[in-house]
């Protein structure tokens, strides 16, 4: 029996992949390639010395997609692939629309004609909205800010109605914090094929010298510096989440969301400082004006991770900014 991994080269998938093969699952991976690079395939490999199958397909190419499900014995999906750039959503909502929505779709229609009903989805935390009080809990209401946040938030409830119209669905809805840094090796990490718009790959740019400075994105927010507080977690701690995920759909049904994240907020400058302490090396900024769409703070309630998955954290962000500059110093120009 394997496990399927959709966007197993990506940042998360690639790291969950390592996982999962140092656990003696059978993996599969398919993606796209259309954020990610071929190499990180011999890199798991490298790290793991242990094989995975591999198809690259679009979700949505449903001839294409069913053959994975008719050469392997697929017991549960962990689905990561996706498009994930806000501010391209915001300009091109159809292309995330078409893609993550109709993409998923597809999957479930699979996974149904092929009797394949346990699923991990990567949701976010960005389906908390602006209107929710931190810590953030899986039972607050939902809502989003740009069509990226409406994609998770919509196949959210997808994935409910599918579950509550088949019992046999299992389901766990993973909605993760920020996640950073790279595994110890420094052969995986983050690779962002354009500018990047997440904070520690940009920092991370800025440090080997890539980019001139850092904008950090307003200082007058209502948090202790006046800059941004979110709940960073080390890449590698959440992908140890997927294989506890994993575990408990594959030993139960229904549907559940859970939190990924460490329950600390950090805010900009925190991060820019532990990294230039930590690291040894200066970091240009200058503040800037807030981003369209940002919340000041946003961390997590992480107790039912913790109770039901039997999950937590266990990296620092000491740990998060030494493994983020490991793999850029390493890999100035990512994975080419
Ligand atoms: N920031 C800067 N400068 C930058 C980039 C970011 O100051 O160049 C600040 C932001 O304003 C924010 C913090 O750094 O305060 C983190 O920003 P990120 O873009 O790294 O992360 P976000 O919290 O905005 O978004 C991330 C993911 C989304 C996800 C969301 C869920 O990118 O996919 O978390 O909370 F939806």
């Amino acid at each position: 029996m394997s496990i399927l991994i959709t966007g197993g080269a990506g940042y998360i998938g690639s790291h969950t992949v390592v996982e999962l093969l140092k656990k003696n699952f059978e993996v599969i991976v398919v993606d796209d390639f259309s954020n990610s690079k071929h190499e990180v395939l011999n890199r798991i490999k490298k790290i793991t010395g242990k094989s995975f199958t591999f198809y690259e397909e679009t979700l949505l190419n449903k001839e294409g997609l069913e053959n994975i499900f008719k050469e392997n014995n697929i017991e549960a999906v962990i689905h990561f692939a996706g498009y994930k750039a806000v501010g391209e959503s915001v300009e091109k909502p159809l292309k995330y629309y078409r893609n993550n929505i109709i993409g998923t779709i597809t999957l479930m229609e699979l996974m149904n004609e092929y009797a394949v009903k346990n699923m991990v989805f990567s949701s976010s935390a960005t389906v908390y909205g602006m209107n929710n009080v931190v810590p953030f809990k899986e039972t607050m209401p939902l809502s989003t800010t740009n069509p990226y946040g409406t994609t998770k938030m919509f196949i959210e409830q997808i994935l409910q109605d599918q579950s509550i119209a088949d019992k046999d669905w299992s389901t766990a809805l993973l909605r993760y914090f920020n996640p950073i840094g790279a595994h110890e090796s420094g052969l995986i990490g983050e690779d962002p094929s354009e500018v990047p718009n997440n904070l520690m790959p940009y920092l991370t740019q800025v440090a080997v010298g890539k980019r001139a400075k850092l904008s950090v994105f307003g200082d007058t927010y209502k948090t202790p510096d006046g800059t941004g507080v979110r709940d960073y977690i080390h890449v590698v701690d959440l992908a140890k989440g997927h294989i506890q995920a994993l575990e408990k759909v594959l030993h139960s049904t229904g549907i559940e969301a859970y939190n990924l994240g460490t329950g600390k907020g950090t805010s900009v400058l925190d991060l820019v400082r532990t990294f230039e302490k930590e690291n040894g090396v200066d970091i240009p900024y200058e503040i800037v004006e807030p981003r369209a769409g940002d919340i000041a703070s946003s961390y997590a309630d992480v107790s039912k991770a913790k109770e039901e998955l039997n999950w937590e954290t266990k990296l620092t962000i000491d740990d998060m900014v030494r493994d983020s500059w490991n793999w850029q110093k390493n890999n100035p120009n990512g994975y080419e």
